[in-house]
């Protein structure tokens, strides 16, 4: 365990690198810190990111399609799809990135804790579950054949989680406050 010194920076995660290391001697002492933990952690986490954001973007586009098909064999179709993927994808990974993310603030819990970038983020990624929420209700009213909206409403649907991924990014990578 590095002692914590004055004036360190947060480097990857690790509270206490010191701030004349470059990146690579920070994750370098990163890894001797947490034997290298903390890395492959936050190695899946992002795998379960990408994992989850590849379903809620191509959901609502699956939404777009579906409000649009006319016949039934088609909606019947759309329906096996739109479970498939938020059932055997979305949602594990959804879990995997709040489980893995977890994990990673047991790592240093008082310094994400008392930083204002995680406090956005973690606001941020609340928001990103209600979206994946509504998802799950859009989808139960095309199985029930109860849709009342358009492919126009599903296609501007589509963009809000574009916004969440590039503010989320930006927090994590750039830490502004
Ligand atoms: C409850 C959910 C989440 C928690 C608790 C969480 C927590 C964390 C923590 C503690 C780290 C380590 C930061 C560091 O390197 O010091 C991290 C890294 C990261 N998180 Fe999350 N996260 C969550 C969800 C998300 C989501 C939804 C995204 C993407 C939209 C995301 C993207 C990232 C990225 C890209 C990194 C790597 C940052 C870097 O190393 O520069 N996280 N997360």
């Amino acid at each position: 365990m590095i002692p914590p010194i004055a004036g360190s920076i947060h480097v990857g995660g690790c509270a206490n690198v010191p701030a004349r290391f470059s990146r690579p001697q920070a994750v370098r002492a990163q890894r001797a810190d947490k034997g290298g933990r903390m890395l492959w952690v936050k190695a899946f986490h992002i795998v379960a990111v990408v994992c989850w954001f590849a379903a809620i973007f191509y959901l609502p586009r699956l939404f777009v399609y579906h409000a649009m098909a006319e016949d039934q064999i088609s909606r019947d179709r759309f329906v096996i799809m739109e479970r498939k993927l938020l059932n055997g994808i979305g949602t594990p990974s959804a879990i995997a990135t709040v489980v893995l993310g977890l994990w990673l603030i047991s790592f240093n819990g008082s310094y994400y804790m008392s930083s204002g970038w995680m406090h956005a983020k973690l606001g941020l990624v609340l928001l990103l579950l209600i979206y994946h929420g509504i998802c799950y209700r859009f989808f139960f009213d095309f199985r029930a054949g109860r849709n009342q909206r358009t492919h126009v409403f599903f296609r501007y649907f589509n963009e809000l989680p574009v916004l969440l991924l590039i503010a989320i990014v930006i927090l994590v990578v750039v830490r502004p406050f």
